[in-house]
Formats: structure tokens, sequence, C-alpha cells
């Protein structure tokens, strides 16, 4: 395996949800490849419903996390993605969302910044779309929050003793 293969598998085996962030401003050059990136996401016919609303102000941070998305409060910055909300076309629209979020994710671990995929609960959603003035008819529901990562706050967290399954309960050789 060339070095590049080990490095790319090595960094896309132990991205991980980061929950902790620093008081810090993360970078404009960060950001806007993050962004970046979640444009270039792929989606269902490439029909592109997603969107995104950048979120800085403390205040609408805290929404978010009162409106479910519990990590955001304390992130530098939250994405929230907007689907169209076509109701034909739903189980595509949230496949397309989960693609956008996990990509938002990867780019934000590629900048060596921490980021975590939340959604929002209840009436999370409906609260936050009259506040961020989107349409009611669009779907709201998932949150990524970015920020740079508290170390000492994640180290000091217990550790899962198993937090995956093991590859022989994981993948299946010819059949299942
Ligand atoms: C659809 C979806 C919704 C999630 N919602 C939340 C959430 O609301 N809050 C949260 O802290 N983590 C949330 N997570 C993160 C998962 O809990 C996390 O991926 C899982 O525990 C594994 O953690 P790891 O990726 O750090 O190993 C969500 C993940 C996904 C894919």
């Amino acid at each position: 395996m060339s070095e590049e293969a080990r490095d790319r598998i090595r960094f896309l085996r132990r991205v991980r949800q980061v929950r902790d962030y620093r008081p810090e401003p993360i970078s404009d050059e960060a950001l806007a490849d993050i962004l970046e990136v979640g444009r270039w996401s792929g989606s269902a016919s490439n029909r592109q419903t997603s969107e995104v609303v950048v979120v800085r102000d403390p205040r609408t941070l805290q929404l978010l996390t009162a409106s479910g998305s519990n990590t955001a409060a304390k992130a530098a910055v939250a994405l929230v993605i907007v689907t169209q909300g076509d109701p034909a076309r739903e189980e595509l629209e949230v496949f397309d969302e989960g693609r956008m979020a996990e990509r938002l994710l990867l780019a934000a671990s590629a900048h060596g910044l921490g980021a975590s995929i939340t959604t929002l609960k209840g009436e999370g959603p409906a609260n936050v779309k009259a506040a961020l003035g989107i349409p009611a008819e669009r779907r709201v529901k998932t949150v990524v929050a970015v920020g740079v990562p508290d170390t000492a706050a994640i180290q000091a967290k217990p550790k899962n003793p198993q937090p995956r399954k093991p590859m022989s309960e994981f993948a299946h050789s010819d059949r299942y």
C-alpha cells in the first residue's frame, strides 16, 4: 500500500465525533474549505437539494442547542443543513443530507478541527426555521457543529471500551 493510501485510510478510519470545543473561532480559510467540500457532495440524480446556513451568532448557537443540537452552543460555527422538503423524495433527501453531514465533518477533521453531527428534536426544526428565516416547507433536521477541539476535555471523558462491533459482526462473506 502506498504511503498516501495508508495516510488517507488512517484519516478516514480515525474520524470521530468531537463534542468539546475551545472558545475560539475557526479560520475563514477552514470554513471556506468545509463549505466547498459540502458544495461538491454528491446527491441523488445530482439534484443538489441541500443548502447550508452558517450560524456563528452565539444566541442562535444557544437556540440550536435548546432545539436538540446539543453541541452547537459550545461550537464556533454550526452548519444547519436545509433540504427541499419534497415529501415524494423524502428518502433520497435524507440520504443526501447524511452524505452532506459526513462530508462536512470529514472536511472539518481534515483541517484538524472537531465536528459533530447532531439532530434537532421535537419542535426544534420548526423553531429553527422560524428563527433563521427558512421557509416552513423545507426540511431542517441535521446540524453539524464545528470548533477547535478541546483536547483536555475530550481526554478526560471515559472511553467506550468497544466503540465499534468486531469486524466478524460487521462484514459477511458471500452470505449474511
Ligand atoms: C443521524 C445521526 C444523528 C446524530 N445525532 C446526534 C446528536 O443529536 N447528538 C450527538 O451528540 N451526537 C449525535 N450523533 C453522533 C453519534 O452519536 C456518533 O456518530 C456515534 O456515537 C459514534 O461516535 P464516533 O463517531 O465518535 O465514534 C448523530 C449521528 C448520526 C449519524
